[in-house]
């Protein structure tokens, strides 16, 4: 008899985005004379840059000539591409990591999910709260959680991000082997400073613990003083994977590309504590279970790193956290208490509320859609989280009909 994987049974039903979605269709569907503005999932909604939509041409048209023609390509990734990301994304912030330690995806949402693939099915995760749905939800479905009880998975470490901590959780005193970190971070925009990831590096190498660190929006940290990746720290290579995207970046959301890190010098241990390399593992594992991402795709990637595709870059983030700049300062003038946007295109607010009920309001009362930070984890009660990701039009308009439906 053919049987289910009942860890599935201990989600919620329904992926957090995808719950959002089929209430807001559901109220499209009802309304269709009010039109929404989305300001809930982080989804870009700017253009391409010139520099990638050239080369993305010039690629296509390399695919239509037989002399040209280009079928698999390496499943870790073309060479050009990973030469540019480990010169300009490491080497020129002083990091040492290697093309070949680069491994190039179409999405950091499933790689953040496929990785704890090559770890043992008994390790002790800690992860922040609130948190990326996907870091949790994949550890469940792969069967390293409890039941949910009272809205927490038993064998989980939760780092409660809250605003006594400045939204970044301090090392915890019982030990853990998986830790995921995100910073800037979604869903509170909170960035970690270097003395806090040198303390985090710190643990990982105490407890011999591997820190999986998301650093999908480090192109929006401003601050000259803040890391954006956590092999600026001394001794990461040799405890943590770093995750990055060209989604967020370059507005690659619909066009998909991002790559892992996995330096050769980080080692986890088998049951007999042997220390083994998990670059080699996570090589099998992609060359097992994914074929590259597009040439076109990695022509368009790599065109991010020329000095056009560089400036367009910084024009659509700083575009973007202009929007985050407005919304900061609009809700703060409505009475809110509110963290982020400032190296990060999330508004993380405090309503003080049900944040379902709120969420329900501004869809009900200004068609706005944001994101109910109960969504995130227990500690996002009482919030929601607005995503600057939209044009400056429908930003000021979805402000002011916030303002209006609060009045
Ligand atoms: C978000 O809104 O949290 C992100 O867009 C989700 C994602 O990147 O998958």
């Amino acid at each position: 008899m053919i049987r289910i994987n009942e860890n599935y049974a201990k989600l919620k039903a329904s992926y957090l985005f995808a719950d959002i979605a089929r209430r807001v269709g559901a109220y499209t569907a009802a309304h269709p004379d009010k039109p929404v503005i989305r300001l809930g999932i982080g989804d870009v909604t700017e253009p391409l840059p010139p520099a990638c939509v050239e080369a993305l041409h010039a690629a296509t048209d390399e695919m239509s000539k037989r002399a040209t023609f280009k079928g698999y390509g390496p499943e870790q990734g073309y060479a050009f591409l990973r030469d540019l990301i480990a010169k300009h994304d490491y080497a020129d912030r002083g990091c040492k990591i290697e093309a070949d330690e680069i491994f190039v995806s179409d999405g950091s949402k499933c790689d953040c999910g496929n990785i704890q693939e090559i770890f043992a099915s008994d390790v002790r995760l800690a992860i922040p709260d609130p948190v990326y749905p996907v870091y949790v939800d994949t550890n469940v479905m792969a069967g390293r959680t409890g039941a949910n009880i009272d809205g927490r998975y038993q064998g989980i470490l939760y780092l409660d991000s809250t605003a006594s901590n400045g939204y970044v959780p301090a090392v915890p005193q019982a030990p853990a082997d998986l830790i995921y970190l995100c910073f800037p971070n979604n869903p509170t925009g909170a960035v970690a400073t270097r003395a806090q990831l040198e303390a985090w590096v710190a643990y990982a190498k105490l407890n011999k613990a591997v820190i999986l660190y998301d650093s999908a929006y480090e192109a929006y940290i401003r601050d000259p003083r803040i890391p954006h990746s956590i092999y600026e720290i001394e001794g990461a290579r040799d405890v943590a994977i770093e995750f990055r995207s060209f989604s967020k970046t370059a507005g690659f959301t619909g066009t998909r590309c991002a790559y892992t890190v996995v330096p050769k010098t980080l080692m986890a241990f088998d049951a007999a504590g042997k220390p083994q390399a998990l670059h080699p593992l996570w090589n099998r594992r992609h060359t097992t279970k994914f074929n590259g991402v597009s040439y076109p795709v990695q022509k368009a990637a790599a065109a991010v790193f020329t000095e056009a595709g560089k400036a367009q870059v910084k024009g659509l983030t700083d575009f973007y956290l202009a929007n985050a700049h407005l919304i900061r300062e609009s809700m703060t003038r409505l009475g809110f208490s509110c963290v982020g946007g400032d190296n990060a295109p999330y508004i993380w607010i405090n309503v003080g509320r049900d944040s379902w009920d709120f969420f329900d309001l501004l869809l009900e009362k200004a068609q706005v859609v944001c994101t109910p930070g109960a969504g995130f984890g227990k500690c996002g009660e009482g919030h929601v989280r607005i995503s600057a990701f939209n044009s400056r039009e429908n930003v000021e308009m979805a402000l002011s009909r916030i303002a209006d439906a609060l009045k």
